[in-house]
């Protein structure tokens, strides 16, 4: 599928346009940033890992049932996806206490949440991503009240998934960020599921495996990526 212009560059991937007005490409490029976009770094090969690992895993939510914008990867750094119509919130869900629900509440990181906490995330990072609920949703009409149920549902059986997923690999799926969007009137997942978005801990020795590695400065943030996939049955290119 040939690229046939840039229609909008975030702070670390780049969408493409597509001679098919439902497929864009997903060019997932080294650019890393934290704190809504005031510390970016290139990392080297992050582009490709990012890439390569949000495809496996939008390849095993599909066969779980799971309607993401997955269509393929095209190369390394490259994937083809359907063209959604995003819906600006964030959908967080979290198994243990870390990042801004510690700072929030003074909860300790790493206390095991019972059920899993969710919460929702206006996407401005002029704002930094202010908290949301259902109330501003449907009073800023940002998703329908049917549309809000389904993305809470559809998350918490990412859940399932991924956590099976992550422990079969010696790892404990701390939290993690999805965004939705509609295509033909449907919720479907999109953006990216990688370490960028979640954060991962060994479960022996709870080592931080995922962005926080960038965020606290502790070193090899790729090499621990590529570990991650490795674990859960990547074949990095
Ligand atoms: P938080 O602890 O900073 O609220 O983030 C919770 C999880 O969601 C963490 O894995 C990071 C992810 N996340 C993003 O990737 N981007 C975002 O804009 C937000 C709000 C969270």
């Amino acid at each position: 599928m040939k690229k046939t212009g840039e229609l909008y560059a975030g702070k670390a991937k780049t969408v493409h346009t597509t001679e098919d007005p439902d497929l864009l490409v997903l060019e997932f490029r080294d650019d890393t940033s934290a704190f809504d976009g005031e510390r970016v770094e290139q990392l080297a090969r992050k582009g490709r890992v990012n890439n390569q690992f949000n495809g496996y895993v939008m390849e095993k939510l599909q066969a779980a049932g799971v309607a993401t914008h997955f269509v393929k990867q095209l190369s390394p750094n490259e994937s083809l996806v359907r063209n959604l119509q995003m819906i600006p919130v964030e959908c967080v869900v979290r198994n243990r206490a870390a990042g801004s629900l510690c700072r929030r509440l003074g909860i300790a990181e790493g206390q095991e949440l019972t059920p899993p906490v969710f919460e929702f995330f206006l996407k401005n990072d002029a704002l930094h991503d202010p908290m949301i609920n259902d109330s501003h949703i449907a009073t800023f009409g940002w998703a329908s009240e049917h549309e809000v149920q389904q993305m809470k549902d559809l998350t918490l059986q990412v859940n399932s998934v991924l956590q099976a997923l992550f422990a079969n690999g010696g790892m404990i799926l701390v939290d993690y960020k999805l965004e939705f969007g509609r295509f033909k009137d449907k919720i479907v997942l999109g953006d990216e599921f990688s370490p960028d978005g979640c954060r991962l801990w060994d479960a022996q020795t709870l080592e931080k495996m995922d962005k926080d590695r960038f965020r606290q400065n502790l070193g090899n943030v790729i090499e621990s990526y590529e570990n991650v996939g490795q674990r859960i049955g990547i074949q990095f290119e």
